[in-house]
């Protein structure tokens, strides 16, 4: 059984004036199954919730559409009313339909619209953090994101927003929001296997913005590699561990906000995230990604 550390691995970031750790939670999938309606087990989602604020997280990813609503919900109802260190990132840009797809919601009515749920759902006057996402389920598409991203600054000068982000963007609209307004964050898709966006995390680390990837462990299709699970046993812990520990160590402003339903597997990945690699096994898990570089882009299953 794991030790867990006394502070979280990878210390804290500054989301602008919003100091935040570093291991943060991604509470997508606490929703059902698709990432649609309630879960099967709300008191095992709302203890999930409990036992990240229990170890010390203060970086909760979320989005209205995830449910939709009831991630939000849920959130609400395991942390009402917040502590003070606890920060929530959320997102706008996508509705849900009847088939549990995400079509996009980028109308300055539905930006401002979803805004305002958000705060309602999870019981807010403001939100700390909100990102503006963008592309579909192949991932970032090229385009001008004036108009929602535009709105979404017209807000955060209402005051009703803290701080903005972009999430599934291209470099070139990660450079458009910022002569808009600026940004701490941008989150996309990235983990050891697929490393689409390895010269804008460099780029934004010399910037002093957040890149947070999503699906970090691969999302619904877990990492797997031989290479993984040879270092992996090598260093005695979990391929999980070992990807979480990759990516902290990637650059400084990676934050992490891996995903689960299970305490177990939060405290596990709290515990492996702060293992030591060395240069020799850093450099060995770097090779999946130039593996994978020249396979096909693996399928994002969901959107959001
Ligand atoms: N901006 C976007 O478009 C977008 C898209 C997708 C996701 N996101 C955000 O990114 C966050 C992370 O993504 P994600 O949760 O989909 O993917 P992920 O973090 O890559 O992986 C989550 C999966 O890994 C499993 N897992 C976690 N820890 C484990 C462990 N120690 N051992 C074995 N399995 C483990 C979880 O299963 P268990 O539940 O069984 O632990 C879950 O199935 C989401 O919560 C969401 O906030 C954003």
């Amino acid at each position: 059984m794991s030790t867990l550390p006394a502070t979280l691995p990878g210390g804290t970031w500054s989301l602008g004036d919003l100091t935040v750790t570093r291991f943060g939670y991604g509470a997508m999938q606490l929703a059902g199954p698709g990432v649609m309606g309630p879960p099967a087990d709300r008191d095992g989602a709302l203890a999930v919730l409990r036992e990240a604020v229990g170890l010390g997280i203060t970086h909760i990813d979320t989005s209205g559409a995830y449910g939709p609503r009831v991630t939000n919900q849920l959130i609400r109802q395991a942390l009402h009313p917040y502590p003070e260190p606890l920060h929530i990132v959320t997102k706008v840009g996508a509705n849900r339909d009847e088939q549990g797809g995400w079509p996009p919601a980028r109308d300055p009515e539905s930006v401002r619209r979803s805004v305002n749920e958000n705060l309602k759902n999870l019981g807010l006057d403001v939100l700390d953090v909100v990102n503006l996402r963008l592309g579909n389920a192949q991932g970032p598409q090229p385009g001008s994101l004036a108009e929602p991203f535009e709105t979404l600054a017209g807000l955060q000068q209402q005051g009703l927003i803290r701080h903005l982000g972009v999430s599934n963007a291209t470099a070139e609209q990660v450079a458009e929001a910022r002569a808009i307004a600026p940004i701490v964050c941008v989150q996309n898709m990235y983990n050891l296997a697929y490393r689409q966006d390895d010269k804008l995390i460099d780029l934004l680390a010399e910037e002093g913005i957040a890149y947070v990837p999503f699906f970090p462990l691969g999302g619904f299709s877990p990492l797997q590699s031989a290479t993984l699970s040879t270092v992996a046993a090598r260093v005695d812990a979990t391929p999980m561990s070992v990807a979480l520990a990759w990516l902290l160590r990637r650059s400084p402003n990676i934050l992490l906000i891996a995903g689960t339903s299970s305490p177990a597997h939060l405290r596990e990945n709290v515990a492996g995230a702060g293992l030591a690699l060395s240069d020799e096994e850093r450099a060995e898990l770097d090779k999946i990604g130039d593996l994978a570089r020249v396979r096909v882009k693996p399928r994002v299953e969901v959107d959001l």
